[in-house]
């Protein structure tokens, strides 16, 4: 982690009074209100809430996906206007092509950013190693489980060697089982190849194990309602969840998450 008062490393992905509302057919949905908070590069922050709260907008918006209605996305110091080369984006549901083996659905993302095939085929290969799916480079993604099938969609997103990974409850449809493994497996991956993270999740357990900081979102239209700094040492093992201090952390936002919704529980479970 980086010191979060050298500038202007402490701004590498900056959100800046950010607002957000969708006009449908139905009426006008207000999704986000006056967001800010900033990254430091190197840093893995993740964005804690409850379904509806507006994390996935943020997300598209930071990714160049969505167009903020007011406000300013920025990543390295340049305003986001459009997806960037520099950022590899995963989303709960993997999305991966059927048609496609495993290893042409990494390079992928080679093809339509018209890099040279044969400068990535070996790092794709690396990366599915890496992740455990060195037997599978040819299979189909019908073939493969749940889990597997979003560790590819991981090595697609690192396959082009951004610097920044966002992330969309990338694991919120695998079983508790495999979630911890796929949290176990992300940290491990992050030791080797070094990322600015920006996380989104449910999950109170799964932001306090993998985050530097957590920003927790409540309320509608979406806002910032805490941040909690993450003290744990890395790397950090499963026993970490049974500390005391992991346990009075996790109450706390919990804690924060219903306080924004005036006390109800607000759903989304830890
Ligand atoms: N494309 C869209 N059009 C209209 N409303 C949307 C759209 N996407 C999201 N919303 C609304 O914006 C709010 C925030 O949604 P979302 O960002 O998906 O929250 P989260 O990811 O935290 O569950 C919700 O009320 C949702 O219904
Ligand atoms: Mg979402």
């Amino acid at each position: 982690m980086l010191d979060m008062a050298a500038e202007p490393a402490g701004r590498f992905i900056e959100a800046s009074q950010i607002a957000k509302i969708y006009e449908t057919g139905g009426g006008v949905v207000e999704a986000l209100s006056s967001i800010s908070f900033d990254c430091a590069q190197g840093d893995f922050l993740s964005l804690l809430g409850p379904s509806g709260c507006g994390k996935s907008t943020l997300l598209m918006i930071m990714a160049g996906l969505e167009p903020a209605t007011d406000g300013r996305a920025s990543v390295a110091g340049e305003v986001v206007m459009s997806p960037r080369a520099d950022v590899g984006v995963v989303f709960q549901d993997p999305t991966l092509l059927p048609w496609r083996t495993t290893l042409e659905n990494v390079l992928f993302p080679i093809e339509m950013m018209r890099l040279r095939r044969s400068l990535y085929r070996d790092r794709a290969v690396a990366l599915l190693e890496e992740v455990g799916l060195g037997k599978f480079l040819t299979k189909r993604p019908h073939e493969l489980s749940g889990g597997m099938r979003q560790r590819v969609a991981i090595c697609r997103a690192l396959v082009h060697e951004p610097k920044i990974l966002l992330m969309d409850e990338p694991f919120s449809a695998l079983d508790a089982i495999t979630r911890d493994q796929m949290n176990a497996l992300l940290l491990d991956l992050l030791i080797r190849h070094a990322k600015t993270v920006l996380f989104v999740t449910h999950s109170i357990r799964e932001a306090v194990m993998l985050s530097d900081r957590i920003l927790v979102m409540g309320g509608r239209p979406g806002r910032i309602v805490a941040t909690e700094p993450v003290p744990f040492a890395r790397p950090r093992a499963p026993e970490l969840e049974d500390t005391a201090e992991f346990v009075a952390l996790v109450a706390r936002l919990r804690n924060a998450i219903e306080h924004s919704y005036g006390g109800h529980r607000a759903g989304g479970g830890a």
